[in-house]
């Protein structure tokens, strides 16, 4: 498939790269505000294609999916706009500001017989796959707790005064959408929608979430999300239950895996070493949903996105926390 890009971070020449690994993709075109900056990427990645002007890329025959990483406000008017003019839209996470933007561009895209996905690398490894069918190991879940915690290196622009995109509310950011997503990606992943979720953040003075804690309560457990821009952790998740526990190096990618039996105490290792470049795991899964027109897959990805934004959401009115484009 012919793959052109939005944006111009580090995680764009990622996603290229692990598209390219993938050999599902072909990049023909870069988009970015600046000609200057779209002709770099697209001289690195060998793109013939270099656009300065949104319309004129989603008019393009030549791209059949576009990649959007920009600021997440920006997703829902771009991914429209590719979603109307027939392009298959993978949007970083988090895929939009609210779930009335998601239903409207899941629509949009029905309507224009497209696929619309949610970039998030953990529930694509094979790793968070064996997870998931190792589950019962552990017998009754009876607790868990999955840290996304990483000081931001643009937290100390906020600090001397900045107001850098990701803690800004005009941009749709904070803690729990830029990061607390990939724990509980992984808990609606595991576990399902919980009953119930509560939310309590540290607000910054831009009015969004700096860390926070994220209470998932089931019928039989708690699962306890944290996560931060603000701080360094060394804890690991751990999924305990009444016949063992996972323990998980990372939320995301979910590089490791052991399980501890409680009664043998012995341990032992589930995952296996993933690619470096680890985002070719939803490369190759997109790929083929869209391929094979898997409609099954497809479906159980936007219940994931469509659970997933209503928790968050739900999560910033519990606080307060309006972006901009919303009051
Ligand atoms: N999957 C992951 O591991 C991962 C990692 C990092 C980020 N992300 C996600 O990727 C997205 C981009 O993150 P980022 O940190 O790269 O964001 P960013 O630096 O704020 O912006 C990304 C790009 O968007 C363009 N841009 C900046 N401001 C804009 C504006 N006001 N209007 C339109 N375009 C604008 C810029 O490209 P041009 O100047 O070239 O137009 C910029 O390079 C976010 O949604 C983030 O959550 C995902």
């Amino acid at each position: 498939m012919n793959l052109g890009t939005v944006g111009t971070g580090w995680i764009t020449s990622s996603f290229i790269e692990a598209a390219q690994l993938s050999k599902e993709f072909k990049l023909v075109g870069v988009y970015s505000r600046t000609v200057e900056k779209a002709e770099i990427l697209a001289d690195t990645y060998n793109a013939s294609e270099v656009f300065s002007d949104l319309e004129e890329m989603a008019k393009s025959e030549k791209i059949d999916v576009v990649y959007i990483a920009s600021p997440n406000s920006v997703h829902f008017e771009q991914a429209l706009l590719f979603l109307k003019n027939k392009k298959h839209v993978i949007c970083e996470k988090p895929i939009f500001s609210n779930t009335g933007e998601l239903e409207e561009a899941f629509k949009t895209a029905e309507a224009n017989g497209v696929y619309l996905f949610e970039a998030i690398r953990n529930i694509h490894t094979p790793n968070f796959k064996t997870l998931k069918e190792k589950l019962p190991m552990a017998g009754e879940i009876r607790s868990a707790i999955l840290p996304y915690i990483k000081y931001s290196s643009r937290y100390d622009l906020f600090l001397q005064g900045e107001e850098p995109n990701i803690f800004s509310s005009t941009y749709s950011g904070g803690a729990l959408v830029d990061l607390g997503v990939y724990p509980l990606y992984l808990a609606v992943g595991l576990f399902g929608a919980p009953k119930k979720s509560t939310y309590i953040p540290v607000i910054l003075r831009s009015g969004v979430d700096g860390s926070g804690t994220l209470v998932l309560e089931y019928e039989e457990f708690v699962c306890t999300i944290l996560c931060s821009k603000l701080s360094h952790s060394t804890i690991l998740c751990e999924i305990h239950g009444e016949e063992g526990t996972f323990v998980l190096e990372d939320a995301a990618p979910i590089s490791q895996i052991e399980f501890y039996d409680s009664h043998s105490k012995d341990s032992k290792t589930l995952s296996v070493p993933l690619e470096e470049k680890n985002m070719v795991y939803e490369c190759k899964n997109i790929a083929g949903i869209i391929n094979t027109n898997n409609q099954k897959e497809y479906q159980e990805l936007k219940r994931l996105s469509e659970i997933v934004l209503k928790i968050t959401e739900a999560s910033r009115k519990q606080n307060n926390i309006i972006f901009d484009s919303e009051k």
